[in-house]
């Protein structure tokens, strides 16, 4: 204990009236840490500030999941190196470098070996740690690295000040579940976050009244597989994500609950029950599926087959009609022949999706798949991607298209572009512009949506009176 309060007055000298600087890549999960980070430092007296230039320290927080990762990551550091002899040129401090994420775990050792100017090396588990490792760092001026996976939890460490990590203050991301013990074929994150695991009830719930207290209105729940959600509820038991999710909504000023990555393993009967009776839950939903292939599921390790997919959207459908859906696609699986990759469009035709993201396999070391035979020919793979892409983008043209002359739900979060405008994000994450009144920001109202823009919709208010 006491020596815990040493470093932290060390850390606070170290920290002093300094400039702070986050670059965050990879998912949303990155995104929250990146806040945490922020949080973690902001009372040791680290500011953030927007660029890499005018920051006594510098974290990167990376990501590993497809081609190229540390080699993003080395090219990055150079030029923070270069930033940092150029500030201490012009008269500052040393420019302190730390590298946190998915490639800090996966290849710590390396980085420090090929970029011994970096200081410290942090994996996602120990960020509540960076205090003591920036007093570390300033004494030793060496490198400090920790990619544990310690006993004790960084969501047991969160400084209970701390500001709530949103954009505008009225939607933010609550990280509920870490890690994965699935191992699909081709996936690093069982090896870079460790373990699955869930936050109590209790904590979660903490961080959503925080959240809404400092005026959020939108919370996304976040997990690599956050439908595997399985905290203790504080009575003994074990929650589930729906039951999660309606306590949320019981919060106060929550108005829309929304939950990514899930697995379509763990959507169970629960789940689909809460979006029919759960009205705070999105209509939207992100379930990736991979392939539409039953044998580059199975060599994928996905645990299901297309056909119990379908089966999935059709319950979900069923509950909550307006339903709709997202999802992530991988081509060129090893193995992955043109009728898996059929199979694959077949699907895509059958379903619809509003929206999507979709990748070239890319082999990540140490994975089961990297060592497969029957790697597919990289000219194969871009085709099958393009072909896959355009059929995607149609739908979600299709998708933007026929919200016209509909009324959606707008939750607005910002000024317009133009003088009198308001912005918004629509229930299926759409950005919306409207003429109106400021009053409005923080609040849902009706829109008629008129018309598509290449990025957004534009629409007019039905009346200038909240919804309920
Ligand atoms: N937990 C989520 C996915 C997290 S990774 C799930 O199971 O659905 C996000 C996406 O990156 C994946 O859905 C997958 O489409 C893609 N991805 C992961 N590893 C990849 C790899 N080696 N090559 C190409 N895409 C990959
Ligand atoms: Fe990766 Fe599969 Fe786990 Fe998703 S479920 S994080 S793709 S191993
Ligand atoms: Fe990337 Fe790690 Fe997220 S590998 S996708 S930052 S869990």
């Amino acid at each position: 204990m006491t020596s815990d309060i040493i470093r932290q007055e060390e850390a606070r000298e170290a920290g002093t009236g300094k400039t702070l600087h986050v670059i965050t890549w990879g998912c949303q999960m990155n995104v929250y840490d990146s806040a945490r980070m922020t949080d973690v430092l902001r009372p040791l007296g680290y500011r953030p500030v927007e660029a890499a230039e005018e920051a006594d320290m510098v974290i990167l927080n990376t990501c590993h999941i497809r081609e190229r990762a540390a080699e993003k990551v080395f090219s990055e550091l150079g030029r923070l190196r270069k930033l940092g002899e150029e500030r201490r040129a012009a008269g500052h401090g040393r420019t302190v470098i730390a590298v946190a994420g998915c490639v800090a775990q996966a290849e710590g050792e390396e980085i420090l070996a090929r970029a011994p100017f970096v200081d410290i090396v942090l994996g996602p588990q120990t960020y509540h740690r960076l205090p003591e490792m920036v007093a570390r760092a300033a004494r030793a001026g060496g490198a400090v690295i920790d990619t544990d996976f310690p006993a004790e939890t960084k969501f047991d460490f969160l400084p209970a000040e701390a500001a709530p990590q949103t954009d505008g203050n009225l939607t933010a991301f609550l990280t509920i579940q870490e890690g994965c013990d699935k191992f699909c074929s081709f996936c690093v994150v069982p090896y870079t976050r460790g373990a699955e695991t869930s936050r109590p009830v209790a904590s979660v719930l903490a961080e959503a009244r925080r959240m809404a207290a400092g005026g959020v209105r939108e919370i996304t729940l976040l997990g690599q597989n956050v439908n595997a959600y399985h905290g203790e509820d504080g009575a003994g038991g074990v929650a589930t994500l729906a039951s999660l999710a309606a306590e949320i909504a019981a919060i106060p000023g929550i108005g829309r609950i929304r939950y990514t990555t899930s697995h379509p393993r763990d959507v169970d009967q629960s789940l689909i029950d809460a979006h029919r009776d759960n009205p705070a839950l999105m209509p939207f939903l992100h379930l990736p599926v991979q392939s539409g292939s039953d044998r580059i599921l199975k060599a994928m390790n996905r645990g299901h087959t297309a056909e119990e997919y379908r089966d999935v959207i059709r319950r979900l459908r069923d509950a909550r009609p307006d339903l709709a859906l997202s999802s992530d696609f991988i081509v060129g699986h090893p193995g992955e022949t043109e009728e898996d990759f059929e199979a694959t469009m077949r699907l895509i035709r059958e379903i619809s999706f509003a929206q999507a993201f979709s990748f070239k396999y890319s082999p990540r070391p140490g994975t089961p798949a990297a060592g497969a035979p029957l790697q597919v020919d990289e000219a194969v793979k871009d085709r099958r991607l393009q072909a896959l892409q355009a059929l995607l983008r149609e739908q979600q043209d299709a998708f933007n298209a026929d919200m016209i002359g509909r009324t959606l739900p707008v939750l607005f979060t910002a000024r317009g572009r133009k003088p009198g405008q308001i912005a918004g994000r629509s229930p299926y994450l759409q950005a919306v512009h409207v003429d109106g009144p400021e009053t409005l920001i923080g609040q849902t109202a009706p829109v008629l949506i008129t018309q598509r823009n290449s990025n957004s919709l534009g629409g007019v208010l039905k009346r200038e009176r909240a919804c309920a």
